[in-house]
């Protein structure tokens, strides 16, 4: 498993914006969706390629093109969902394909609620949208759940990582080189509820608003 944490001055103040508390659901939808654009930039850095050739106005030249099979993204329902829309428009042919997953409050065990994706992905390069990476257990469900259906590499973008999760994830499937975590940052630790500290609450809620 290979962890990136992509340091940049905008991505480190649209966080900041994002943790604030009076941070309006509008605004965080949007700052959301800028961010996972620029997370997007440095995971995409070894998305499948091939050259092609074209004409310029000028004269004929080699150029670059994203290979097929095209890439799929998975969001994790629900709060992933916030983050499609940032990445789509970096990875506009990409496939979409998503996966429902709840974690129980009080056990923190991660489970399945919903399944849209095709069963075969052999040589796929899926990445995966979570934004919160607190104890683990969802992105590790998600991951070997790819990768058995024969993923050829799985990145996960998250806003925010806990060293908790981290180590959780690294335990499960970090002998594997072709599972990598994007993050804009690494926090302190989870709390007792399982919330990652400082972090920024509960990212579904700011997203979407609380549903009872
Ligand atoms: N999920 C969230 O939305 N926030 C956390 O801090 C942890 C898990």
């Amino acid at each position: 498993m290979r962890l990136h944490v992509t340091e940049h001055p905008l991505i480190a103040h649209k966080l900041t914006t994002l943790r604030d508390k009076n941070t309006s659901s509008p605004v965080f939808r949007q700052l959301t969706e800028e961010l996972v654009m620029l997370l997007a930039y440095e995971a995409t850095r070894e998305v499948a390629v091939h050259e092609v050739e074209i004409e310029t106005p000028v004269a004929p030249t080699m150029g670059t093109a994203l290979a097929k099979p095209r890439p799929i993204v998975v969001p994790i329902l629900r709060a992933g969902l916030g983050m499609l829309e940032g990445m789509t428009r970096l990875l506009p042919t990409a496939e979409v394909g998503f996966l429902g997953m709840i974690r129980d409050e009080e056990t923190l065990e991660a489970a399945t609620y919903a399944n849209r994706l095709p069963d075969d992905l052999s040589g796929r390069q899926v990445y995966v949208l979570d934004p919160m990476l607190a104890t683990g257990g969802t992105l590790i469900m998600a991951i070997e759940y790819l990768l058995e259906r024969g993923a050829k590499d799985v990145t996960a973008i998250c806003i925010l990582a806990a060293p908790e999760g981290l180590h959780k994830l690294a335990d499960a499937v970090g002998h594997r080189a072709e599972v990598k975590i994007v993050t804009a940052a690494v926090d302190e630790r989870l709390n007792e509820h399982g919330y990652i500290v400082p972090g920024l609450g509960d990212a579904g809620d700011r997203l979407y608003g609380v549903v009872d």
